[in-house]
């Protein structure tokens, strides 16, 4: 893809404005995962390498009004001890404060910009802030992948104002959901677990082109057994989609893409999902919730892992914040990061849950061959949507 990269540009000296992505958790002040932050560090470092007088700006959270738990300035600290280098910070985006705050800074220095979604413009995609960002700086770089669906103002109307450049974050998303959706190698399997279908079904009808299996996990997969007449209790599903799920299966048909669904299941019995029993799917009872698939499940899913060269991850298998009902998420991270280490997979692992699956299994973003930063960004890229914020830099 043809966008333009920041290390073609002259940056020494210029002011350069850094959209990052730093909508990371923050509790009693303190940023508890900092993969995000982590992520944007080289382009960072780079800017400051360079010459640059980077001025970073992010959303965080969907504040309604200014909320102190919401505020960037709950990052300064963390970003300063990862950079190694005090962070200014100043408590706006635009308006003579921030400019005077922002021509103070040298060749080198780093200001944080608070939280842009404190000014409702930002969502509104409003010209006239963008223009305004604009003037803080000579040149802008976007490194927020999972900001690109997003049509804001920080993400895509600011690209009519300034030279605008991709960071090496989003390159990086870009080249490996690229090659995620474009494997030479065959069999590619799709797994897609999670707990809502309705933002995936778009990306579930173009991955039925693109992969050789779709293995469906989580309460994704409860609507399928149910569109197959199996009872599936009290489990959680969504009503009306009956012509959707008949697309899916018609495209997948069409396509030679196998879809695959669970065989057997951990349902829970009580309202306190502390005790599982163990159910082939068509014997599955009307109080039973299903929360996990069961062992033949497994195994199944792990020989299609075997036989694959290519895997692209997104959601859990089941409600693994549940310890009794982890084992399926679990096992099925490790066997894709196994065989990731041992040179015989290439694994993609996208989408907001995703993340943290990987944490209750005990692994990081080391384990698979790329781990995306992208929650919603993700789905609208396997989804085939044209993303604003990448629409605006190629237009570049
Ligand atoms: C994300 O967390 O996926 C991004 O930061 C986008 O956040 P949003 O869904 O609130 O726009």
């Amino acid at each position: 893809m043809n966008i333009p990269n920041i290390e073609n540009c002259d940056l020494y000296g210029k002011a350069v404005l850094l959209r990052v992505d730093f909508n990371v958790p923050i509790k009693n002040g303190k940023v508890y995962d900092l993969t995000r932050v982590l992520r944007v560090l080289p382009t960072i470092q780079y800017l400051i390498n360079t010459g640059a007088k980077v001025i970073i700006i992010s959303h965080l959270g969907r504040p309604r009004a200014k909320e102190n738990n919401l505020s960037l300035r709950n990052i300064v600290k963390t970003l300063s001890q990862l950079l190694n280098k005090e962070v200014k910070f100043v408590d706006g985006c635009i308006g003579k404060k921030v400019q005077k705050a922002v021509n103070a800074i040298a060749i080198r220095d780093v200001i944080l910009l608070e939280n842009l979604r404190f000014y409702k413009e930002e969502e509104q995609n409003d010209t006239n802030f963008a223009k305004q960002l604009a003037t803080l700086a000579d040149i802008y770089v976007n490194d927020a992948f999972s900001c690109a669906h997003r049509a804001h103002a920080s993400i895509s109307r600011i690209t009519e104002f300034l030279p605008s450049y991709a960071g090496f974050c989003l390159q990086d998303e870009l080249k490996y959901l690229e090659k995620a959706v474009s494997f030479d190698a065959k069999p590619i399997t799709a797994i897609v677990g999670g707990a809502k279908i309705s933002t995936k079904i778009k990306m579930l009808i173009r991955l039925t082109e693109k992969v050789d299996y779709l293995v469906l996990g989580g309460a994704i997969a409860n609507n399928f057994l149910l569109f197959n007449k199996v009872n599936i209790g009290k489990s959680f599903f969504q009503n009306g989609i009956n012509d959707l799920l008949h697309d899916i299966i018609e495209m997948a048909n069409k396509n030679n893409c196998k879809i695959v669904i669970p065989e057997d299941a951990l349902v829970a019995v009580n309202s306190s999902y502390s005790t599982c029993i163990l159910r082939k799917t068509e014997s599955i009872l009307d109080n039973d919730v299903i929360l996990d698939i069961g062992p033949q499940t497994l195994s199944t899913i792990s020989s299609i892992i075997a036989s694959s060269k290519a895997i692209l991850y997104n959601g859990p298998m089941g409600a693994f914040e549940h310890s009794v009902f982890a084992n399926g998420t679990i096992k099925v991270m490790k066997v894709i990061s196994d065989l990731t280490h041992e040179g015989k997979l290439t694994s993609v692992i996208g989408g907001g849950d995703s993340l943290s699956a990987i944490n209750a299994a005990g692994l990081t973003n080391k384990d698979f061959t790329y781990v995306s930063a992208g929650g919603g960004a993700f789905l609208s890229w396997l989804s085939g949507d044209k993303m604003p914020g990448i629409a605006a830099l190629q237009s570049k």
